[in-house]
């Protein structure tokens, strides 16, 4: 036995037992690797892509550095463009040319919603295309549904035309719907009628848990959503963590088929117990505001962009999303994983 010296900190090969050290699986890239408890897959991702009616040109959305609005009549082009750099699915948002009071273009067959989603299948079969369906961007009042004379918004009538719209992005081809109105029964409402039309094959990703949040300021400027007032009669409390849980449990009893939170980063929280709490596949949105942060604080040499962005996606991962939306998708996959 060797002697301990008093006076002198105990080495550690005397301890009685072992002591654990972390820093072994550390030491070289290779283990790191052997031992990473989560990756990003192309899989994973799902590019939301603008695409805007009246444009002769892609328009760059200065809130968003890197992002542009396409124009409908090169969706064709750029949805090909995206398929060769690796992206698999796709989010679409439409910015029509003409708006009204209850978003009725969006209600046609022969609607931006449903020509961009059949240019968008046309030109990649494999991708997967999703439509947001909502109104906000159809609407001359920028709200998500049908606005009252005393300011509120119908929930049921708002849900019916939801409904009408699930129809119309199924029959222009669309592979998946995903309702953002945050209407109470929206989902139920829109399976029903699905399913009545004969779509009950086609799947529902609801935004189950949407916050009214600030982070979403970039992207009323990309949508060309001039809203007046706020969605807080709508979209869930940012305060409230429970009542985000209750949202997500209630469109699954309603028949979705995928949930999922909104924004990412700062409410990891709600993920995270959603996961628990569900089996259903789960995505999450790094919406415009997270987008908007990184790249600006990257701009003014304040972060390594690359970094934060596969920070964030893996954050997204641990936290217990399957799916994760991002303005970044397209960057990264070209970059490589
Ligand atoms: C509603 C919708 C919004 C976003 C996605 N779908 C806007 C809102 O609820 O105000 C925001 C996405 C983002 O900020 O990136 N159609």
């Amino acid at each position: 036995m060797r002697q301990v010296e008093l006076g002198r900190a105990m080495p550690l090969e005397t301890a009685r037992e072992a002591p654990t050290r972390l820093r072994r699986l550390r030491r070289t890239e290779a283990l790191r690797n052997l031992v990473r408890e989560n990756h990003l897959h192309a899989t994973d991702l799902i590019l939301p892509v603008f695409v805007d009616e009246a444009a002769d040109e892609p328009v760059p959305i200065a809130s968003m550095p890197g992002v542009s609005r396409i124009p409908l009549k090169r969706v064709a082009h750029e949805v090909e463009a995206i398929a060769r750099d690796g992206v698999r699915a796709l989010m679409l948002f439409g910015i029509p040319a003409e708006k009204d009071a209850v978003g009725s273009d969006t209600l046609a067959a022969t609607g931006l919603m449903a020509r961009m989603t059949q240019a968008a299948k046309a030109a990649a079969p494999d991708l997967v295309v999703i439509t947001d369906n909502c109104f906000c961007e159809y609407t001359d009042h920028g709200h998500c549904g049908v606005l009252m004379d005393d300011g509120h918004i119908h929930n049921d009538q708002t849900v019916a035309n939801l409904a009408r719209q699930a129809v119309v992005a199924a029959e222009a081809g669309a592979d998946m719907v995903a309702p953002s109105a945050m209407m109470d029964g929206q989902i139920a409402a829109m399976r029903a009628a699905l399913d009545a039309a004969g779509f009950d094959h086609l799947p529902i990703m609801s935004y189950s848990s949407k916050f009214a949040s600030a982070f979403y300021g970039p992207f009323r400027a990309a949508s060309g959503c001039d809203l007046v007032g706020d969605r807080k009669t709508y979209q869930a409390d940012p305060m409230n963590g429970r009542e985000a849980l209750r949202e997500s449990a209630l469109d699954e009893a309603e028949g979705a088929d995928m949930l999922m939170v909104k924004p990412g980063l700062p409410y990891l929280d709600v993920l995270t117990q959603i996961r628990a709490r569900t089996e259903l596949p789960l995505g999450v949105y790094q919406v415009s505001g997270e987008y908007a942060m990184i790249k600006f604080a990257a701009a003014a040499g304040a972060l390594e962009e690359d970094r934060v962005v596969r920070e964030t996606l893996g954050a997204f991962k641990r936290a217990g999303a399957d799916l994760i939306l991002s303005y970044f998708t397209r960057q990264v996959l070209r970059e490589g994983l």
